[in-house]
């Protein structure tokens, strides 16, 4: 099929590629003209494993091409993508501009004689698809034949393309059997099920797993903090807890909190959503509240270290600055804001992250931080080592290596990444997340009320 993809981001370049790879003729299109000359020029504007192989394969069999002219892209397409941003506005409702925008261009250039699926990939609260039909619909030359479907993505980045060509459950959303039809025809080679619905419960749909997986993390959060005040350890509860297969072991991680670009402002849109309809979400509220307190609890255990609410002249090394392993997204990352909150107190910072240094220094200046070239240069001289994201290579250091760098050897592992017993045998004071440590800040267990 021809296939229009706009927004060329995280969700639309790995979209175009797969399906570009699945055999059908695809054109990306994306306002930024930078980005769109640089995928052209074979260099890929995101760091995405795999992508800059898959799109340039596809590019060379003629399968794949790119454009900032929405005509052009949509000229003979069977389906459009809408696959732009929809960040968090200013109350936590998602900020729907940039798709209701796109919903007018590609109304004004549908063409008269073609049936067109235009499909919204996009995270859009409820009901949005239908005002994207009416915006259609107003701008459209008359008599032209189309439909909306809501075909939210899943994918996870860092994963993207093997979330996208394995998905676990493609959700679609349409009003009409003949859109149905044609969704169908794209996905159908795919092993995992369809499910099909309405576009009002596709569109719930998306909301409902983001704010589900977002609730298992502060779950294990809040029973972290449980943990660490009564003497347990939380990762051992997870794993007791998660092999049960209806809990299951995934998400269910104690750390920092979650970031990113999805979590936060999908879970803030839900409440709002919550809110519009009159509803209290009371549960997606205390989500929101312990995923905003988790940080804090992490500093506080730093400033306790530090002794005090100043920790000018103080360096940390942190390692991890992306919102997760494997991206270079640092939109919402919880590192960041950690760097923030200590650099606000006067610290200085030595930072290292495998593919994030460059949107990090974009995002947060020079200004008291050291970007390095390596994880063991950001040590050098630090009062203390931050471990902020799980890259795998964090979880292989030299840690005799790492106690000749650092001028004490002090490690904060908000990710638990490393091994506790390797990292206090060799010599560290330790402190992590919701477990007993050789640094262990919690309530003392014989002072609590234990039961009798
Ligand atoms: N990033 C993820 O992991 C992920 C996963 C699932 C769903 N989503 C959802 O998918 C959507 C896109 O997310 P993303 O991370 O890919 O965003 P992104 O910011 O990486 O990409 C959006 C792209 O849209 C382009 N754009 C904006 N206005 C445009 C216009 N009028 N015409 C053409 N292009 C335009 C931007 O230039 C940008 O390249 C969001 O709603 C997000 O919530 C994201």
């Amino acid at each position: 099929m021809k296939l229009c993809v706009i927004g060329t981001g995280y969700v639309g370049l790995v979209g175009a590629a797969v399906f570009a790879d699945w055999g059908n003729e695809v054109v990306g299109v994306d306002i930024d003209e930078k980005k769109i000359k640089k995928i052209e020029s074979g260099e890929m504007p995101i760091f995405e494993p795999g992508l800059e192989e898959l799109v340039l394969e596809n590019i060379k069999a003629g399968r794949l091409k790119f454009t900032t002219k929405l005509k052009e892209g949509m000229k003979d397409a069977d389906i459009v993508f809408i696959c732009v941003g929809t960040p968090q506005g200013d109350s936590g409702q998602a900020d729907l501009s940039y798709v209701l925008g796109v919903a007018g261009e590609i109304g004004k250039n549908l063409q008269k004689g073609r049936y067109t699926v235009v499909v919204t990939k996009s995270t859009v609260p409820v009901r949005t698809n239908e005002r994207v039909k009416e915006v259609i619909q107003s701008v459209a030359p008359k008599g032209v034949k189309f439909d909306v479907v809501s075909n939210p993505e899943f994918l996870r980045e860092g994963y993207s393309i093997e979330d996208m060509q394995n998905t676990d459950r493609t959700v679609i959303g349409a009003q009409t059997e003949r859109a149905k039809k044609v969704i169908r025809k794209l996905y159908g080679h795919l092993e995992s099920p369809i499910v099909e619905t309405d576009l009002r419960s596709a569109e719930m749909t998306k909301y409902a797993a983001n704010a589900f997986l977002a609730t298992k993390i502060s779950f294990i959060n809040e029973i972290g903090q449980l943990c660490e005040k009564a003497g347990a350890n939380v990762q051992e509860v997870a794993r007791g807890m998660g092999l049960d297969k209806r809990i299951g072991t995934r998400f269910l991680v104690a750390g920092i909190g979650y970031g990113g670009s999805c979590f936060p402002k999908d879970v803030a849109a839900l409440s709002r959503t919550s809110l519009d309809f009159a509803y209290d979400f009371s549960l997606i509220r205390g989500v929101m509240r312990v995923n905003d307190l988790q940080k804090h609890s992490f500093t506080s255990k730093i400033y306790q270290e530090f002794k005090g609410e100043a920790l000018g002249g103080k360096t940390f090394a942190v390692l991890g600055l992306a919102f997760k392993e494997n991206t270079d997204d640092i939109r919402e990352s919880v590192a960041i804001k950690i760097i923030h909150l200590l650099r606000g107190r006067g610290a200085s910072l030595r930072v290292f992250d495998p593919e994030a240094n460059e949107n990090a220094r974009s995002y947060l200046g020079d200004v008291g931080i050291h970007y390095a070239k390596d994880a063991y240069d950001a040590m050098k001289d630090a009062d203390a080592l931050l471990v902020l994201t799980e890259w795998k290579e964090f979880r292989e250091l030299d840690l005799q290596k790492v106690k000749k760098l650092l001028k004490n050897p002090t490690i904060f592992d908000g990710r638990n990444l490393l091994d506790q017993a390797e990292v206090e045998g060799a010599g560290f004071k330790y402190h992590a997340v919701g477990k007993r440590t050789n640094a262990y800040h919690g309530t003392d267990v014989k002072s609590a009320l234990l039961p009798k």
